[in-house]
């Protein structure tokens, strides 16, 4: 635990939004691996980039191979996994970027605990389930991951042999073996307009 630490006041939300020109938000993406949570991310991050709002996505690659590399798929790692991006996402938010994050995040209490640590800032957060039946994902299976947790050569799989807690007040509830991944950016960006959370 950091002592003696003191808290500069700086410029405010408010103030930086105004001289940006752009609101921060969080958008969270939350589903099984192989629903299409980082497609649509990316997706949503260009579409947004084109229309000059400042996106950046917060993802496994970027995130699980640097600031977390050292945590592993436990439930108690996982807790912190999403803790730790809630807090990145809350400063890129806090900086006027909008914030897309693509993990399971299959505990409904830490995606409730970023959302809170979102709110007590006043910046927006937007839940979105990444929605597809766990056989659907299986099926898919782009790094066959589901194949090695039914052999068992991996422990702890969501959806297999560890819990994905669905999303109870998502703001947006996504599925994608129904829309594709561009009518999927389209009901993220009609409902970020809808809000007047950005000017497209
Ligand atoms: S989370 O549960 O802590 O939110 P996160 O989204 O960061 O998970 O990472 C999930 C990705 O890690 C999956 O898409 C998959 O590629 C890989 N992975 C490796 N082991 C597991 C596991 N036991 N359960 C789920 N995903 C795993």
């Amino acid at each position: 635990m950091a002592t003696n630490i003191t808290w500069h006041a700086g410029l405010t939300h408010a103030e930086r939004s105004e001289l940006t020109g752009t609101k921060g938000l969080t958008i969270w993406l939350t589903g099984l691996s192989a629903s299409g949570k980082s497609t649509i991310a990316t997706a949503l991050e260009q579409y947004l980039l084109s229309k000059h709002v400042p996106a950046y996505r917060l993802d496994g690659d970027n995130i699980r191979f640097g600031l977390n590399k050292d945590l592993g798929f436990s439930e108690a790692a996982r807790n912190e996994n999403i803790r730790r991006i809630a807090e990145v996402a809350k400063l890129f938010a806090d900086s006027t970027t909008v914030a897309i994050t693509s993990f399971i995040s299959p505990y409904r209490a830490d995606r409730d605990t970023a959302r809170k640590l979102h709110e007590s800032a006043n910046l927006p957060f937007i839940e979105v389930y990444i929605d597809v039946p766990v056989e659907v994902a299986e099926q898919r299976d782009p790094k066959g991951l589901y194949k090695k947790a039914r052999a068992g050569e991996i422990k702890e799989f969501t959806g297999i042999s560890a819990p994905y807690e669905e999303p109870e007040h998502a703001e947006l509830h996504i599925r994608t073996d129904k829309i594709s991944v561009e009518e999927a950016v389209i009901v993220i960006a009609d409902y970020l307009k809808e809000k007047s959370l950005v000017s497209i």
